[in-house]
């Protein structure tokens, strides 16, 4: 039975990464069935990926339809073209995208590519704006507590931004590079006061080296250098969480 933490807060604990995978692609299944015109926040990482697996399965099995579905993903690497591998624009065409029946103009992620890139961040913003926001952001949590790219220091109230990515993250991505000095130094992100605009949000956490990370977020104080604890601000989190990232 989910337990209650925060007003806000619902948290499911689940044995594995597994049963998170499976619990996390019910919950979204049910909310684009319950609204054929949901709008979807999306992020990318290991912890989606599976996610992503079986909303495919699920689409293919159940016919569960994203016609009407439009998303927006949290975050790109600046300087990576679409086409890149370890872009965010390739794993989510590859891992989600060309295996439903979403149409691509309904898929949005910002470009890490443009010549103005403020300019791209506010042309993000205006875009979400325009449908309406976001009802349900999914996000996953860095080892270090950022959400989204937002990196320890970031301002809570800051919207869709280019950040500098600490040396933390950038050796915690280098698995997917062949050398960390591959992996880009900035990339655009969707900002906290962006985040905690969703109406709802559902993070998902496995494994030991989220712990530190997710015990801020559900136990510890309101604090800018641990990203996640602004969750604590929204009016409704839920968290599915395996054993060994809660323990
Ligand atoms: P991961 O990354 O899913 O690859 O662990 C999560 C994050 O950095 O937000």
């Amino acid at each position: 039975m989910p337990k209650s933490v925060h007003a806000g807060f619902t948290v499911i604990t689940v044995e594995d990464y597994e049963e998170m995978s499976m619990v996390a692609a019910k919950f979204i299944i049910d909310k684009v069935k319950n609204n054929s015109k949901l709008t979807l926040g999306l992020s990318t990482g290991g912890t989606p990926k599976k996610v992503y697996e079986n909303l495919i399965l699920d689409h293919r099995k159940n016919q569960t339809s994203y016609k009407g579905v439009t998303t927006f993903n949290l975050d790109e690497y600046v300087g990576l073209a679409d086409t890149h591998p370890n872009s965010y624009h390739y794993y989510m065409l590859h891992r989600l995208f060309k295996h439903i029946d979403i149409p691509d103009h309904q898929c949005h992620i910002p470009s890490g590519l443009v010549n103005d890139i403020e300019e791209e961040c506010a042309k993000y913003e205006k875009i979400i704006y325009s449908v309406g926001g976001i009802y349900l952001q999914i996000l996953g949590l860095g080892e270090n507590g950022h959400i989204g790219f937002n990196e320890p220091g970031t301002s809570f109230s800051k919207r869709t931004h280019v950040t500098t990515l600490t040396n933390e993250t950038r050796l915690a991505n280098s698995r997917y590079f062949n050398r960390v000095e591959e992996v880009p130094k900035q990339a655009i992100t969707m900002g906290i006061e962006t985040i905690l605009s969703s109406q709802q949000i559902l993070l998902l956490v496995s494994g030991e080296k989220k712990a530190k990370a997710l015990d801020a977020c559900i136990n510890g104080e309101l604090d800018e250098d641990i990203p996640c604890t602004a969750l604590q601000k929204h009016h409704k989190v839920t968290i599915v969480a395996d054993k060994e990232a809660l323990h």
